[in-house]
């Protein structure tokens, strides 16, 4: 979005069957770039929200919209109600014509009011009444706001409360978009219990409410600890609001946690007292000389001029820094979604302050395996006081994980030990544990000391002793990798310093590693292959053995053979049998080009710069045959089952959608009937009809879940039809 002087058009509406719906265009992992469709534009995601208070209007709106390109904006509804004046101009006139704004409006219910002043006047059905008789593009329903300090079944009480006045509010609403805010207060469970019922009611947004105070306080962990809870048990074709919350430091976390709206009065409060909002932080006008960042509104003073100034000019001068660099956060945030590196810039802005530190450490560091406690224990703890036994994080963590992808372009770049904890890491190491599967009995070799590409160091030696009865795996810093995976990221490509590479072996690492393999009881011999002076001699002694021949075959059959178990899921034998007739076509350097089967056809090819592999319209056709369990008929389960060797998730399509996909059109949400619950985004699928036959190969854009709910967007990219 550019910066401007000068009017800008007004937004044009969406088309009238899009209202309300909300679309993905790019993702990482959870973290997404959508669209909402409104009467009053469509509005990009993620984006903030700026408050408007309407009795005091700091920066006007046409400016937001004018020289900001800001698409939406929040004001309160209960505000406008209780003042006459305000109340008269909306009624006759409209919301959007009150505040002189041409975007979408969403307004507030005077919930909040009622938690800080302790009550509202106004009615639940009489609220949304106002709020559609005014013409505002997303209501609020007047939920009950949960606090920290509320005990557990006061939280319950609440959440069950604002469920309770949903049915009301929605039928008042009618075809009028409306939020349905999350309460729960600082119990994980009843943000799941609220977020579960309400998915069920016909919202078309998700605020996160009852967690202003949790932000006030700095407890991130308790924020990263709700957010994980709620959304991990929300439908997830409806974008999600952070309520009250407009602090730049907190996005990355939050969009990395699937945020997508935001809202907050604190570019206007913190000007009021002479505070700067900054990615990393607040700072003081009063003790500082130069700025902290230049932005346009400042780029003509110094921060002593600005202190001179009255304190009105220096609130809008300070509200429109606030804004510029709020804005700008959310900019880096959203090309950071584009560029697969969103948990990337989260890792490193938790390094900005010691609350967010703690909240992305608690978040990094496993949290499956801690139990679902109140999020401070306070004397009457919720254990005590419901005797209901607790869950553990499994599920939700899993939520996170499962749905992460391993970035093409550009290698893992190290940043200390949260590299290792990188959700996406976490799936490439559950596919690569799961999946490949061992064909030796005897024992491991671990070629430590050095950096990719391993080829070029022991691709020969591995000639000679692939035959052999050894499984040969190399240490990475990310764990140990079998070798048949020598190029595939992320192992084979992490920016870092080089002793991470040169550092002795993990013995404990490399059992556990070897577990998670199924690997037990297997002596390690361990091989360095920093120096590679005479190395083939030297291993062959260590193995006891005489000089062996070169088998280029066998060491490439294996490769391929492992790629297809862990990219395309594939049972070992089926995928040896494919090879055991196939050729290769070679490249100059001597890799794999293509992959021929037997009739000539060419199936596959390795992709030379992550490792990865593209499947041609004959492979599928090849992988399509083997399948040997039903048509999927639903979407799958929440719980997981081990699905490791049934090939290729298979995406079964509407019949309507059938002919363009078969012409190599994208498969749109809305036309999918059912998946394989192991259908993961941007990894690749069969898209079938009802009786199973082959119409394309695509790569999913979507989890289960999203493929089930979404009703806009593309769900599956096509790469080609299969005529
Ligand atoms: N603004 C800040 N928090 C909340 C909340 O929990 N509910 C509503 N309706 N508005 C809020």
């Amino acid at each position: 979005m550019k910066w401007r002087t000068g009017a800008r058009e007004d937004p044009k509406p969406c088309r009238e069957k899009d209202q309300g719906k909300f679309e993905i265009t790019a993702r990482d992992g959870q973290a997404r770039l959508g669209k909402l469709h409104t009467k009053h534009g469509i509005v990009q995601t993620p984006c903030l929200l700026p408050v408007i208070n309407p009795n005091i209007r700091t920066i006007e709106p046409r400016e937001m919209w004018d020289k900001y390109g800001i698409q939406a904006l929040i004001t309160n509804s209960y505000v406008i109600w209780k003042h006459e004046k305000l109340k008269s101009v909306a009624l006759s006139d409209g919301v959007h014509s009150l505040l002189d704004y041409p975007g979408m409006i969403m307004t507030d219910s005077g919930t909040f009011q009622s938690y800080v002043y302790g009550d509202v006047e106004v009615g639940v059905e009489e609220i949304v009444q106002f709020q559609k008789d005014i013409g505002v593009d997303v209501a609020t329903m007047l939920d009950v706001f949960t606090r920290p300090d509320m005990t557990y079944s006061q939280v319950k009480e609440a959440v069950n409360e604002t469920v309770k006045r949903s049915t009301p509010s929605i039928s008042t609403a009618q075809e009028m978009m409306l939020n349905g805010p999350i309460q729960g207060g600082i119990f994980p469970e009843l943000r799941a219990m609220s977020a579960k019922k309400m998915s069920e009611l016909n919202f078309s947004v998700h605020p996160i409410g009852g967690i202003v105070p949790v932000m006030e306080q700095q407890k991130y962990t308790n924020l990263a600890k709700i957010m994980l809870a709620t959304k991990s048990n929300l439908s997830p074709n409806r974008p999600v609001h952070m309520f009250g919350c407009g602090h730049p430091m907190l996005f990355p976390m939050l969009i990395a946690l699937g945020a997508d709206l935001f809202d907050s009065a604190a570019y206007v409060l913190f000007a009021r007292d002479g505070r700067l909002l900054t990615p990393w932080g607040t700072e003081k006008i009063s003790e500082m000389e130069e700025w902290p960042i230049i932005m346009p509104s400042v780029s003509n003073h110094t921060p002593a001029e600005v202190r001179k100034m009255n304190k009105e000019d220096r609130t809008i001068l300070l509200s429109r820094f606030n804004l510029e660099v709020t804005l700008q956060e959310l900019s880096r945030c959203r090309q950071a979604v584009r560029d697969g590196t969103i948990w990337r810039l989260a890792e490193r802005r938790s390094h900005q302050h010691p609350a967010l530190r703690e909240a992305f450490l608690w978040l990094t560091t496993n949290p499956s395996k801690a139990i679902l406690e109140p999020l401070i224990l306070d004397e009457i703890s919720a254990s005590k006081e419901t005797g209901e036994e607790k869950g553990r994080w499994e599920e939700n963590w899993d939520w996170l994980v499962s749905a992460q992808q391993t970035p093409r372009n550009g290698g893992e770049s190290w940043g200390g030990n949260d590299t290792f904890n990188r959700p996406h890491i976490q799936m490439a190491m559950r596919n690569l544990h799961s999946r490949w599967q061992s064909q030796k009995r005897g024992d491991v070799i671990v070629f430590h000391g050095t950096t990719p590409p391993w080829r070029d160091k022991i691709g020969e030696l591995v000639d000679r002793i692939s035959n052999l009865d050894y499984e040969l795996f190399i240490q990475t810093p990310i764990g140990i990798v079998p070798y048949g995976l020598e190029d595939l990221n992320p192992w084979a490509h992490v920016e870092g310093p080089s002793w991470m590479w040169n550092g002795a072996l993990d013995h404990i690492k490399i059992q556990s590693d070897l577990e998670k393999f199924g690997l037990v009881n297997r002596r390690v011999i361990p091989i360095d292959i920093s120096d590679t002076e005479d190395l083939h001699n030297r291993v062959f002694e260590i193995l006891g053995i005489g000089p062996t021949e070169r088998d280029i075959e066998a060491n490439k059959t294996r490769q391929i053979i492992d790629k297809m178990c862990v990219l395309y899921n594939m049972n070992y034998r089926d995928a040896a049998d494919i090879m055991a007739d196939s050729t290769y076509v070679m490249s100059r350097t001597g890799r794999i080009r293509n992959v021929i089967n037997s009739n000539g056809a060419h199936i596959v090819s390795p992709r030379l710069a992550e490792g990865g592999l593209s499947l041609t319209v004959e492979g599928a056709k090849m992988l399509h045959s083997l399948r040997k369990i039903p048509v999927p008929k639903s979407f799958g389960t929440k719980k997981k089952s081990d699905c490791s060797g049934n090939g290729l998730a298979w995406v079964v399509v509407d019949s309507d959608a059938e002919p363009f996909v078969k012409q190599g059109r994208n498969v749109m949400h809305g036309f999918v009937l059912a998946c394989d619950e192991w259908t993961r985004p941007d990894e690749t699928v069969l898209i079938v009809n009802q009786s199973g036959e082959l119409l394309a190969i695509g790569r999913s854009q979507s989890t289960p879940e999203e493929l089930s709910t979404f009703k806009k967007g593309i769900a599956i990219k096509v790469r080609e039809g299969c005529p």
